[in-house]
Parts: structure tokens; C-alpha cells; sequence
């Protein structure tokens, strides 16, 4: 008899499903076995308003398989000229599950972001009082900030003084990266919790960088050193109701990957489950699967679990998955873990 592992359906919060011919193409990737999604809203022109949101979210649906209960919960992209009162209509609407702060510049189709968070005092207040969560990507982008240090220096010099200045706000800090973020939560008694992308849990920065130049595992932030993964890891197994699963699934197409200027973005939508059982399988901690995956993040964002059930299978011989999804905006190649994946969500 194979093994298998039952929990609640797992969610997504942190994804990009981008728009268009790219939309449609991999859009049922997550949809297979993902409840729900947070959707970025880092779009060319992002998704600002409660109005663009809402076209589209109609976007995604009308892109969903027809079989599928998939539901995408929408974020706005914060910008210098966000206005507070939309910003609550949006969450009165009940569309909008939370705001995005991207650091103007920090990753892929931010340059309408944030400069100076000064500047968006206001509208964070608001979600205070509101209680809408900010999701924020923590990297700093001064140029004299090596990297690999851009995490660890939001930390200190944006993170801990907005949570000073506003601590009412519900903050996530996105894919965390390093032992420096674990920690920080780690300290937290309320209102910061933290996503763990799955190929943060797997690969390093010698996976990037050591005999070639790998693209595909070209994110940001960066894959930082082997001690840093290790405490993400063990921050994912723990079973700690402040981190859960955001796998961060950013895709591009090969030509715009596997360029003298390739974009950041490792596309995981796929085979996320696979992966994501196999690492807690090997820290020992299946057990504790279902609460990274499927309920600490729902209670973070005060929603109830899933009422649907995922079984998982382990099988004797390695499970195969496709190596690229074919788009009609290109092909785009999934994450490769870079060891044989065992289970299946099916
Ligand atoms: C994301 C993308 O491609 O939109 N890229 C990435 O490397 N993670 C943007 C982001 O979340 O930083
Ligand atoms: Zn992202």
C-alpha cells in the first residue's frame, strides 16, 4: 500500500498569475491544488484600485478551467498617491484581502512602488484601524546595500520602525529569505507573521551560483547561504502559527529567464506539494505539513481553513512533472528541486 497523507486543502499566499495569454497558461497549475491564492498585484500597470482589482479578479475567473473552485483573493499595490478611502472600500468589499508594499525598484515591475514610507503613513493608518494586513516584500534598495544584505537591513531600518510607529498594523513579511527574518518574527508576539516560499526551503545560493549560472533559480530576494535555508526550514517545520506557505510562483517565459539580463522569478506552481511533503518528510515533521500549508495562514488572515480535503501519495518510483509549461506567451520552466520527487496530490 503507498502512503498517504490527508489534510485540509492547502492555500497560496503569495502568488503571481500575471495576465493575458500567461494567465491562461498557468493559471491552472495552481488552480489543481490550491484553495485559495493571494494574488500580487505587480502587473504593467499594477493593480492599484479597488477598480482595477475588481476587472481583474473578473480576468482570472473567466481564465479559471471550468471545473474548478479556485478562488484568487486580490491585494493593491501600494503607491505614494494610494488613496485611504478606496483602500477601505476595497476591504469593505470583501475582495481585497490585503495591500502590497513593494520598495520602489526592489524586484520585477516595482517601480511604482514605495520611495519613502513617510509618504503612505496615512493609508497604512487606515488598514490599522481597518485591520487589512500589509504584505510587504522587505528588501531595501539602496544601491550600497550589498544583495544578500537587503533583507536582513529592511529589518532595521524600515520593518521594526513602522511596526514601532503603527503596531496595530497586520504585517506579513514576505518570502523570507534569511535567519535574520526568522528570528524577527520569531520575537514577535502579534500582528507579523511571515511566508516561506518552497524553493527557499530547498535551494541555496551555491544551487545558483556554483559550476554555471542557473536562471531558473534567479529570484528575489536572492537564495542566500546554506545556514540561512536551514533556519527557514526549521521556522517551516515547526509548526509556529506565524510562518506559512507563500510560494512566491513567479513566472516568466524562458527567452525573458535565459538572457544576458534575465528576470527574477522561480515558477513552482506545479509540483509545489511534491516538494513541500518531501522536505518535511526529510526533517521528519509530515506532521506538521498541513498547518505551514493550509491552516496557520488562514488564521493569520482571519479566514476559516478549507472545508476540502488534499490527499497526498507517496509513491515507490520518482513522480514526473512536466519540465515546462507550454503558454501561448512562451514556455516556462517549473522549479527543478533537484532530487527525485516521490509524492502526489493525486
Ligand atoms: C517576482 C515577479 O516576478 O513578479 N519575482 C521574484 O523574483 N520573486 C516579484 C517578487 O515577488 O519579488
Ligand atoms: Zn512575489
Amino acid at each position: 500500500m503507498p502512503k498517504t497523507l490527508t489534510i485540509t486543502q492547502p492555500d497560496d499566499w503569495h502568488l503571481h498569475l500575471r495576465d493575458g495569454a500567461m494567465l491562461q497558461g498557468i493559471l491552472p497549475e495552481s488552480a489543481r491544488d490550491f484553495g485559495r491564492a493571494i494574488i500580487m498585484p505587480n502587473l504593467v500597470p499594477p493593480v492599484v484600485t479597488l477598480a482595477d482589482a475588481t476587472a481583474y479578479h473578473g480576468r482570472i475567473i473567466n481564465a479559471l478551467p471550468a471545473s474548478s473552485d479556485f478562488t484568487p483573493l486580490m491585494t493593491l499595490y501600494l503607491t505614494e498617491t494610494t488613496d485611504a478611502n478606496d483602500v477601505a472600500a476595497a476591504h469593505a468589499s470583501g475582495l481585497v484581502k490585503a495591500v502590497k508594499l513593494y520598495p520602489a525598484g526592489a524586484t520585477t515591475n516595482s517601480d511604482s512602488g514605495v520611495k519613502n514610507i513617510k509618504n503612505v503613513m496615512p493609508v497604512l493608518e487606515r488598514m490599522a484601524s481597518i485591520g487589512l494586513p500589509l504584505c510587504v516584500h522587505g528588501e531595501v534598495t539602496d544601491p550600497s546595500i550589498d544583495i544578500f544584505d537587503r533583507e536582513a537591513v529592511f529589518i532595521d531600518r524600515v520593518l521594526e520602525p513602522l511596526r514601532q510607529n503603527l503596531p496595530e498594523l497586520r504585517i506579513i513579511m514576505e518570502h523570507v529569505t534569511t535567519k535574520d527574518g526568522v528570528d524577527y518574527i520569531g520575537e514577535t508576539e502579534k500582528n507579523l507573521a511571515g511566508t516561506l516560499t518552497t524553493h527557499h526551503l530547498i535551494i541555496n545560493r551555491n544551487d545558483l551560483l556554483v559550476g554555471g549560472i542557473k536562471p531558473h533559480y534567479y529570484c528575489l530576494p536572492i537564495a542566500k547561504r546554506e545556514s540561512h535555508r536551514l533556519a527557514l526550514v526549521k521556522a517551516a517545520t515547526s509548526g509556529d502559527p506565524r510562518y506559512f506557505l507563500g510560494t512566491d510562483s513567479a513566472p516568466h517565459s524562458d527567452p525573458n529567464k535565459e538572457s544576458a539580463c534575465g528576470c527574477a522569478g522561480v515558477f513552482s506552481a506545479t509540483n509545489t506539494m511534491a516538494c513541500l511533503a518531501h522536505v518535511f518528510e526529510t526533517a521528519g515533521a509530515l506532521d506538521r505539513l498541513e498547518k505551514f500549508t493550509s491552516l496557520n495562514g488562514p488564521a493569520y488572515y482571519r479566514l476559516p481553513a478549507n472545508t476540502a480535503k488534499t490527499t497526498l501519495t507517496r509513491h515507490d518510483s520518482p513522480v514526473i512533472f512536466p519540465e515546462k509549461i507550454e503558454t501561448k506567451a512562451g514556455p516556462v520552466t517549473v522549479f527543478d528541486p533537484g532530487f527525485p520527487l516521490h509524492w502526489s496530490t493525486s
